[in-house]
């Protein structure tokens, strides 16, 4: 019979090696995502979203949810060049340095505080959420434990000048989604945070964690098990790794076009002192 070497790396998110046909005739080099051929993908018109749902998810999801991820892909996609991100990008990029080193130094900015909250945002809101929680009973237990709830707070925006990307994001999963309870639950938490400060408001981040648990808990296609699994692992943070490199991207184009110098910051916005 036939020996099977062992192999040493095991993957299941796609196939390069073509499909495979009964007849030799139709076997054709046409890779696979998640099982699904790229010219079923073209010939469907599906997008990025999709893409993502089967590299990501491994499965088809309904058109609302892969149109909910574009969303998210679009609206993190730039924030402008004040930001921790396309600050290390730009000055990365006058430094003459190239597209990839400019695109890493400022995707290396994200993490708990800046756009990289997402996923602890959906670990915090679910955990609190499935645990019955009040808004005042989870701030202020966090608070004990000296953490700050992710997805909550922002430099700039503010209770009186709210994220139009955060309110975007509520207004098509309110339209959209078949339940929003998590994302609910986290507007009841900032209620809760704008009574303690004016710049506690749920952030772009704890938008996307708290919705994106509603849509895998109400698009009846992720198990319990499932969603534990992805909100264990981490995948949310991804989407705005994902978003904002096209900006980071884009800086990086901006500043070789503008031929702009070797950046040095001024004496003068630097406090020296011992
Ligand atoms: N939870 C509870 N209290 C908070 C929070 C929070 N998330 N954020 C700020 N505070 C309170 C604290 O009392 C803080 O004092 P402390 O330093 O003793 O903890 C006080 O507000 C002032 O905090 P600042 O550091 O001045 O707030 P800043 O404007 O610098 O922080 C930030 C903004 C980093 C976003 C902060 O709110 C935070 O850490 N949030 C949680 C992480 C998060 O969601 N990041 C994603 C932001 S959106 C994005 O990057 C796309
Ligand atoms: C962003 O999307 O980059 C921001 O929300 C962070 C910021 O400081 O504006």
């Amino acid at each position: 019979g036939k020996v099977r070497a062992p192999t040493h790396i095991i993957s299941t998110i796609s196939d390069d090696r073509g499909m495979l046909g009964t007849f030799d005739a139709l076997i054709c080099e046409e890779p696979c995502y998640a099982g699904v051929p790229m010219s079923s993908i073209v010939e469907k018109g599906l997008g990025v979203g999709d893409v993502i749902s089967l590299l990501w998810f491994k499965r088809s999801l309904p058109r609302y949810c892969t149109q909910f991820i574009e969303i998210c892909i679009m609206l993190c996609a730039d924030h402008g060049p004040c930001v921790s991100g396309a600050h290390n990008t730009i000055v990365t990029a006058r430094a003459g340095k190239d597209l990839v080193s400019s695109l890493v130094s400022g995707l290396l900015t994200i993490g708990p505080r800046f756009g990289g909250a997402i996923d602890d945002a959906a670990r915090y809101f679910k955990d609190a959420y499935e645990r019955g929680l009040t808004p005042y009973e989870f701030v202020e237990g966090m608070k004990k434990k000296g953490i700050r709830v992710p997805g909550i707070g922002h430099r700039i925006k503010r209770g009186d000048n709210r994220d139009k990307r955060v309110e975007l994001l509520q207004h098509f999963a309110r339209t959209h989604f078949p339940s929003v309870k998590y994302m609910e639950y986290a507007v009841q938490v900032e209620t809760y945070t704008l009574s303690k400060a004016n710049n506690l408001v749920l952030n772009v981040d704890g938008a996307i964690g708290s919705l994106f648990l509603d849509l895998l808990a109400g698009s009846g296609m992720f198990t319990k098990q499932e969603i534990d699994e992805i909100v264990g692992i981490g995948y949310l943070n991804g989407l705005f790794v994902l978003a904002r490199s096209i900006g980071l991207i884009g800086h990086t184009f901006d500043q070789k076009r503008l031929k702009q110098p070797l950046y040095r910051h001024p004496w003068e916005d630097v406090l020296y002192t011992k």
